[in-house]
């Protein structure tokens, strides 16, 4: 046996006027789970307390709830001390139990054809990776569309999709899920990372289901727009002055010894709109000893279009990008577009290995920076922190330089063609996120990815800068200290 202490959020809509926290010391069994505990509670200390389960064995769905600010199945979480409990973010009846009806009621059910159809062995395979929900809608307590637009949430869109592969379905799902929103959705990836089955809803339902509106002919125009343009100039930003290609040299050589040679995947952002970011992570390698070989053929990675459905060209882009660095003898492509890493590592089969700037930095070590005299808060791009598992190294590298004040993980609204084709929505998105880097009273906010870094421009009064940028002006203090040093 051990006690733990555990903190509630209690709310009883006939007595209270709002939630508030409460505090239960209890003891349990070594191993159990976050539903023991609130068994102990209500069964030795207050049986008031409203939570619900049925099957106690992660099969049901309906013990879902928060701890610690993270959506887990009550039943399957091992209980520590001191965590927090709370209900989902969904509309509260009492205590920990939500108003699920609304939801549920949502998610499509299927229309029989008039001739029964039987699924092959292909179908069912092809639906398998959907057909494990649990219908705990811990996916729409988190998705950021569900809060700001009429999206009607993860998992009804993974169950159009579901629908689409089952021969036994009447139903026209296609126009269904574009007017329950399928294209509000950021990519965020957000439902993937809490669902307790790993229902991969953005790249198996969601990115599918656009690209079977696409060849319907139901794209968004603007979706259809840029990938008119990556097809034209092999770009998905418009071209208004010199590229980032055309500004380097094709190799840049370290100041000191070699300590590895890495390819550079520029990406269209970094090469046509952000570009002062890509050149500053330029010199940060430069003195780090890392040699950067810059094929100039290097295409857009298809990111844009693989995320909105617009698959065409895709092939075409893969075998472009992967000869260009493969021909140069090429095993690790460097990438520092938090989309471009994720489209390379996830959607391509590549021939080398690639790495996020963050990753290589972190793997190879830096020197030291000047410690800069301001406060910088962390965004953490959607496409790194959940794309790429990559959450620890900016940190740490950001640590090296400024102080870091933490501010939730929320996505800024500009990924998943959401900012091109739903730019009020994207809008919303970036207005909650500078909400939040206001809090925080930081003085820059410091992010890696040029998406971000753009749109969460458009929505604090705060300088939004790139990592490297924040290294790099870290060297530039260190060697004005030196100097001044050397002249006294
Ligand atoms: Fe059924 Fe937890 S009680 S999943």
């Amino acid at each position: 046996m051990k006690e733990l202490t555990v903190r509630i959020r209690r709310f009883d809509p006939d007595k209270d006027t709002g939630p508030h926290v409460e505090s239960y010391t209890v003891k349990v069994n070594d191993g159990a789970r976050v539903l023991h505990v609130l068994h102990a509670i209500h069964d030795t200390l207050d049986p008031t307390l409203s939570y619900r389960y049925s099957c106690a064995s992660g099969q049901c769905g309906s013990c879902a709830v928060r701890v610690n600010g993270e959506p887990v199945l009550a039943c399957m979480e091992e209980a520590k001390d001191r965590i927090t409990i709370e209900p989902l973010n969904l509309a509260v009846k009492k205590d920990l139990v939500t108003d699920l009806i609304p939801r549920l009621d949502q998610i499509a059910s299927l229309l029989p054809k008039k001739d029964v159809v039987l699924p092959k062995k292909a179908d069912i395979d092809a639906i398998k990776p959907l057909k494990d929900c649990i219908e705990c809608l811990s996916c729409v307590s988190v998705c950021p569309a569900v809060d700001v637009t009429k999206f009607i949430g993860p998992t009804a869109m993974r169950q159009e999709m579901r629908l689409v592969l089952d021969p036994r379905d009447s139903g026209d799902r296609i126009p269904d899920a574009i007017r329950d929103g399928l294209f509000f959705c950021t990519t965020c990836q957000a439902c993937w990372k809490v669902c307790p089955k790993s229902i991969e809803i953005p790249g198996k339902a969601i990115e599918k289901l656009r690209a079977h509106a696409n060849k319907r002919g139901l794209s968004l125009p603007r979706h259809m727009e840029v990938a008119a343009l990556v097809q034209e100039t092999g770009r998905s930003i418009p071209r208004t002055s010199e590229s980032f290609l055309e500004k380097v040299p094709g190799v840049i050589e370290p100041d000191g010894p070699v300590k590895a040679t890495v390819g550079f995947f520029v990406g269209c952002m970094y090469n046509l709109r952000q570009q002062q970011s890509a050149l500053d992570a330029m010199e940060v390698l430069r003195r780090n000893g890392i040699r950067v070989i810059i094929p100039k053929e290097q295409v857009c990675c298809g990111s844009p279009l693989i995320r909105t459905g617009n698959l065409a060209y895709i092939d075409e882009l893969k075998r472009r990008n992967i000869e260009t660095f493969k021909s140069r003898g090429i095993d690790t492509v460097l990438t520092m577009c938090a989309g471009c890493g994720t489209t390379l590592k996830k959607d391509y089969q590549t021939p080398f290995a690639v790495i996020d700037i963050n990753e290589l930095l972190t793997r190879y070590g830096i020197e030291p920076p000047a410690r800069l005299p301001i406060k910088a808060t962390y965004h953490d791009p959607c496409h790194l922190m959940r794309g790429q598992d990559i959450r620890d190294q900016p940190r740490a590298l950001i640590r090296q330089v400024v102080d870091l004040v933490e501010m939730p993980s929320i996505c800024c609204g500009s990924g998943g063609g959401v900012r091109a084709g739903n730019p009020d929505e994207a809008a919303a998105l970036g207005k909650r996120r500078g909400e939040e880097i206001k809090k925080t009273g930081a003085d820059i906010v410091i992010t890696s990815c040029p998406f971000c870094e753009f749109h969460i421009a458009g929505h604090t009064d705060k300088p939004v800068k790139n990592i490297a940028t924040v290294l790099l002006e870290g060297y530039r203090e260190k060697d004005r200290k030196k100097a001044a040093g050397s002249k006294r």
